[in-house]
C-alpha cells in the first residue's frame, strides 16, 4: 500500500468512515516551525492543539484528525542503523478535546488496524498486534482485554519512561497505551515489546491526555502541576513505519517516498544498495536527511548558526558528508532534494 493511500486512507476513517460514527474534523499540517517558545520545530502532531488540551483557547472542533510533518533529532546518530530512526515523519493523528476518550480512542485504532482492506482498513492480522499500558491502568487493560478481546499475555505494563507521553517540555501529558505488531522470529526473540523492540515494532500510540506536567529532564524527572480541564485524546501513528510494514520492505529508508532519494543518491554515486553495509548506512544517512533538509526548507527554514538554521544546517553537512564518503565531491543538494517528495 503506497504511503499516499495509507494517509488516504487515515483521514477517510476518521473524517467519516468509522463503525462508531465519531466525525473528525480533518486539519492540514500545520508548518514544522512550532508556534512554542518551548520547541524549535513540531514533533508531534499535537504540537498545533496544545492550547486546546490545556483549555487556553475553545477548540472550533471537539474532534479533529491529521497528517503532521514532524522533526525529532534527539537520535540522529541512530538514523541509518536501525530499522526505525528517521529526523522526519509524518504524524497521523486523531485528537478530542474533552469528547471521547479511553474506550472510544481503543475501540477505533483497533477498528482501523484489523478492518480488511477491502473495507478500508489496514488489514493488520489480531493476533500479531500487542499492547502495553501505564503500570496502574487497569482502566485501559479492562478495555482492551473485555471489550476488544486482546488475550492478557499480549497487554503489558510498562512504567513511566514508556508509558506515560510528554511534549519532554511543559504542557499535557498522560498516560499511554501503545500498539505494537509482532514481524516475527527472524527479527528477534519472542516475549512482546518489553523483550524486543525490533521485533515488537510500535505502531500507534494512544495518548489519555489529562495532566500538565511542569519543567523538569527526562520521561520520567518532571513534576505534575494538576489535571486538564477536560480528559482527551492525543494518538500518533507514524506513516513511514506503517508504510514498510504494508510495502513489506525491511526499514523506513526503502519506502516508496524514501526510497526515491536512496535511489538517486545510488544513481548520482553508483553505489548500489545491498552492496556493503557501511556504504549501506550511507545512503540510508543521505535519503533521511535529504528529506528533512526539503522539508524545513519548504517551511521556510534558511541554514544558520543557531536554532532551526542549525538544524537544517547540521542535516545538509550530514548529508553532504555521507555523499563524499561513498565517493560524489559534486553538489548535489539539489538533486537529492528534488527526489523528496
Ligand atoms: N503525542 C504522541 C506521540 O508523539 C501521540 O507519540
Amino acid at each position: 500500500m503506497e504511503s499516499a493511500e495509507i494517509r488516504s486512507r487515515w483521514l477517510c476513517f476518521f473524517e467519516n468512515g468509522n463503525s462508531q460514527g465519531l466525525t473528525h474534523t480533518v486539519v492540514p499540517s500545520a508548518s514544522l516551525i512550532a508556534d512554542d517558545p518551548n520547541l524549535l520545530l513540531v514533533n508531534a502532531g499535537m504540537v498545533p492543539f496544545k492550547p486546546f488540551f490545556l483549555g487556553e483557547i475553545t477548540p472550533p472542533y471537539k474532534r479533529a484528525t491529521s497528517v503532521q510533518k514532524c522533526v525529532r533529532t534527539l537520535d540522529i546518530d541512530e538514523v541509518g542503523k536501525t530499522t526505525r530512526h528517521a529526523s522526519f515523519f509524518q504524524m497521523c493523528g486523531n485528537f478530542s478535546f474533552g469528547d471521547y476518550f479511553k474506550e472510544g480512542a481503543i475501540a477505533l485504532a483497533w477498528e482501523l488496524l484489523t478492518n480488511p482492506v477491502s473495507k478500508g482498513g489496514y488489514g493488520f492480522p489480531e493476533e500479531k498486534l500487542w499492547v502495553t499500558v501505564y503500570l496502574d491502568d487497569d482502566e485501559a487493560a479492562d478495555i482492551w482485554h473485555k471489550k476488544i478481546g486482546i488475550p492478557l499475555e499480549r497487554i503489558q505494563r510498562r512504567d513511566m519512561a514508556d508509558n506515560f507521553w510528554s511534549m519532554g517540555v511543559p504542557g499535557p501529558c498522560g498516560p499511554c497505551s501503545e500498539i505494537y505488531y509482532d514481524r516475527g522470529p527472524q527479527y528477534g526473540v519472542e516475549g512482546g515489546p518489553i523483550a524486543d523492540e525490533n521485533r515488537y515494532m510500535e505502531v500507534w500510540n494512544l495518548v489519555f491526555m489529562q495532566n500538565e506536567r511542569g519543567a523538569g529532564t527526562g520521561k520520567d524527572d518532571f513534576p505534575i502541576l494538576g489535571e486538564l480541564p477536560a480528559k482527551s485524546i492525543d494518538t500518533g501513528l507514524g506513516l513511514e513505519r506503517m508504510a514498510a510494514l504494508l510495502q513489506g520492505v525491511e526499514n523506513i529508508y526503502e519506502i516508496d517516498t524514501t526510497a526515491q532519494i536512496l535511489n538517486k543518491a545510488s544513481a548520482l554515486t553508483g553505489v548500489k544498495y545491498g552492496s556493503d553495509e557501511k556504504s549501506d548506512i550511507a545512503l540510508r544517512v543521505i535519503a533521511d536527511h535529504a528529506r528533512t533538509s526539503a522539508m524545513l526548507i519548504g517551511d521556510g527554514v534558511t541554514p544558520g548558526n543557531e536554532g532551526r538554521g542549525y538544524v537544517l544546517r547540521r542535516m545538509m553537512r550530514r548529508t553532504i558528508r555521507n555523499m563524499r564518503l561513498i565517493g560524489s565531491h559534486d553538489p548535489i543538494m539539489g538533486e537529492l532534494t528534488l527526489a523528496a517528495n
